[in-house]
């Protein structure tokens, strides 16, 4: 057995947006708030929000369906679907599974994450590592999270943060050894679980002591969360290029996934870098949870901010609490 390890190309990227539009000044008819309040503390002023029979399966085959033409590639080319989610369809089947069948992967095995607003970067690394192995050669890469169906719209402290989303990535075996990936990192504090939570409570059987039910909606202790996230980004920031072994000063674009823009300039502050370098568009979708980084990048690249050999560092935070930072190259 060879202990070869093979190099990771980010092929292509695609997004996927619901086509309604929420702004601020709507969410002012279902709950006591205001576009001050939202747009000073937070930075969005409108969100996408799935409606009548659109699902999280068929937002991310979108964006897939992007992702494979950006990168040249067939559905029938595609050896392995991820799909970082935490607000799936289903309990089961998978929605990587939901997306193979729309998208027509025949060949392909497919599976779901769960690492919430990290699942890029934990996706990422996952996918990275199945081609470095040479285990498979074409991945596709997928994220999506639909909170418009998961937040409480009469709860103002959650419902105005959040958006619908997907994004995707294709992932190929480089044909020298080099990798795209220069760096992942990927860390996880469960016992801080309970500060960001969507509940999931299965009913007991009838013939036991009933169980305790939970409404399946956010539950969130914000001021925690963004303590959490201006702490912890930057360091993850800081380690993940020193073993790169790239400096700060040489990263071209900084993509954080887009929870607040109060906390991507408190990391750009903290870093010491111009706050310019941190691509923004969370202003339009809101938070859209696995989804943002790949819809930042995909937006990145469209407006020529991303150009070949680009160095971009693109880092993760959310439930679990989990957050990671990957370094790579854009190369496509
Ligand atoms: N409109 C108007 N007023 C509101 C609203 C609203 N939508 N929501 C809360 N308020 C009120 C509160 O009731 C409170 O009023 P009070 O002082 O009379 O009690 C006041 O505004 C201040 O509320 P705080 O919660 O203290 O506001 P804070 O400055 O902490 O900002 C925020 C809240 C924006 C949620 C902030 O804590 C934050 O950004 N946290 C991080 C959240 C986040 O990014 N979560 C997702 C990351 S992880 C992931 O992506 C899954």
């Amino acid at each position: 057995m060879s202990n070869k390890l093979f190099g990771t190309k980010i092929a292509g990227i695609g997004k996927a947006l619901p086509e309604t539009v929420i702004k601020n000044a709507d969410l002012e008819k279902i709950v006591d708030t205001n576009d001050e309040w939202i747009s000073t503390r937070s930075g969005i002023k409108e969100r996408r929000v799935v409606s009548t029979e659109e699902t999280a399966a068929s937002l991310a085959a979108r964006a897939g369906k992007d992702a494979l033409e950006s990168a040249g590639i067939t559905p029938e080319e595609v050896e392995l679907i991820i799909c970082a989610t935490s607000l799936p369809d289903n309990l089961y089947p998978s929605t990587a599974c939901e997306i193979q069948r729309e998208l027509k992967c025949v060949n392909a095995a497919a599976f779901d994450i769960t690492a919430a607003c990290s699942g890029l970067v934990y996706g990422l690394n996952v996918a990275r590592s199945f081609i470095q192995s040479g285990i498979y050669q074409k991945i596709l890469l997928t994220t999506v999270d639909i909170h418009s169906r998961f937040v409480n719209w009469e709860d103002r402290s959650t419902c105005v943060l959040f958006g619908d989303g997907a994004g995707a990535m294709t992932l190929t075996r480089n044909a020298d050894d080099q990798s795209d990936i220069l760096y992942i990192n990927m860390e996880a504090d469960g016992s801080r679980g309970e500060e960001l939570k969507i509940p999931l409570s299965g009913k007991n059987c009838p013939l036991v002591t009933p169980n305790t039910l939970q409404s399946p909606f956010v539950e969130m202790n914000g001021r925690e969360i963004y303590k959490f996230a201006v702490n912890t980004v930057p360091e993850s920031i800081k380690k993940a290029v020193n073993e790169a072994g790239v400096s700060l000063e040489e990263v071209d674009c900084f993509i954080l996934h887009q929870a607040n823009i109060r906390i991507i300039e408190s990391i750009a502050d903290r870093l010491a870098i111009n706050r310019e370098k941190f691509f923004v568009n969370l202003h339009k979708y809101g938070n859209t949870s696995a989804a943002s980084i790949p819809i930042a990048m995909t937006e990145a690249v469209e407006n020529n901010i991303l150009k070949p050999s680009s160095l971009v560092v693109l880092s993760g935070f959310g439930a679990g609490l989990t957050w990671g930072t990957a370094v790579v190259r854009w190369n496509a």
